[in-house]
């Protein structure tokens, strides 16, 4: 109740458990958050076991003050390789080759990525339903009249956007004379995540017996606030989440009864050492912005306020 009355409006709150008590906890957080603030039960992976009744994962409880004012950051992780079953089954080598996954052994594919091959798909459509007066007509592409086909239209301009993809690369002759998109894996090669969290593991080397992923922690407070925001542990154990928030930019308080907490936390937040960033929002933070991103920096004076982030 003390953690409702001092969250913000648009504020969450995380509450870890393990299958012995989720269903109590859950019970108490819809009483005092509220059902309808009730966000997403997570599921979180903390072991392997090939044993049905040996619980593998803990759980965390998301609630939130406020549905309405809820702070929400959609995170995205890196994906190596297209998976099986995605539509990306070509690969182009570094001369614009265009080939079948299947044309290749496994073996072969790895060289081919490391000499610089990406993975790609070649048939995105660049048709859409329905006739229209502009962009029904043929294209010419590679020397031949192509056709989007009865009662469609090209999704692009037959004037801009098609001749636009044809020079940058990215239209494929397929058979007959049909012309498709190619869209490489580096275009979009993220994916955001669910509520279930299966690669996050626990600490190598623990300084605390009840000791919280990093990892997770991380993934929490990432999600719903921003650069200067607070965050309040209330059981601080170890200081793990004192020590997140301190890497990424976030102000921190944390709590605990116990001494031995304590002096655990002070000491690794005493002797922890940190990136540096240069806030985006200084002279410094612009030009070295302007340097990575090649983007052109706004002329109005900083105000050095970390809300606006960092330099990545
Ligand atoms: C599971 S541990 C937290 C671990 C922590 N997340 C970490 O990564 O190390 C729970 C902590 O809560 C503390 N604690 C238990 N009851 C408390 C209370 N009423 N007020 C403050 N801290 C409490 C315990 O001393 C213990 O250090």
């Amino acid at each position: 109740m003390v953690a409702r009355e001092l969250l913000t409006d648009s504020g969450s709150i995380f509450v870890q458990i393990s299958d012995e008590n989720v269903h109590r906890v859950r019970v108490l957080l819809d009483e005092v958050f509220g059902e309808k603030n009730f966000v997403s039960e997570i599921i979180f992976k903390k072991k392997s076991s090939t044993t049905p009744t040996d619980s593998v994962n803990d759980f965390i409880l998301w609630y939130c003050r406020s549905r309405e004012k809820l702070k929400l950051r959609q995170l995205y992780v890196p994906r190596r390789d297209p998976g099986a079953g995605s539509k990306m089954t070509a690969l182009v080598n570094r001369t614009g080759e265009v080939r079948q996954r299947s044309a290749y052994a496994d073996d072969e594919i790895e060289g081919l990525l490391a000499a610089g091959a990406e993975w790609a798909r070649v048939d995105y459509p660049v048709v859409s339903q329905h006739p229209s007066k502009t962009r029904s007509e043929d294209f010419w592409f590679q020397g031949i009249p192509r056709v989007c086909g009865i009662n469609k239209q090209w999704r692009f301009g037959l004037e801009d956007g098609m001749p636009r993809l044809a020079k940058a690369g990215r239209l494929f002759s397929g058979t007959g004379r049909a012309v498709g998109g190619i869209m490489y894996w580096a275009d979009w090669n993220y994916e955001s995540f669910s509520n279930i969290w299966e690669d996050i593991h626990s600490e190598n080397f623990p300084i605390y017996v009840v000791q919280t992923s990093q990892r997770a922690i991380e993934r929490c407070i990432m999600m719903t606030t921003d650069p200067g925001d607070l965050v309040l542990d209330p059981t601080c154990g170890s200081g793990t989440t004192a020590a997140v928030a301190e890497q990424w930019g976030r102000r921190w308080i944390t709590i605990d009864t116990s001494r031995v907490a304590l002096a655990l936390a002070r000491t690794r937040l005493m002797a922890a050492r940190y990136p540096y960033y240069l806030l985006a929002d200084s002279p410094d933070g612009r030009e070295k912005e302007q340097e990575v991103s090649g983007r052109i920096q706004s002329l109005n004076p900083s105000g050095s306020d970390i809300r606006q982030g960092f330099v990545y």
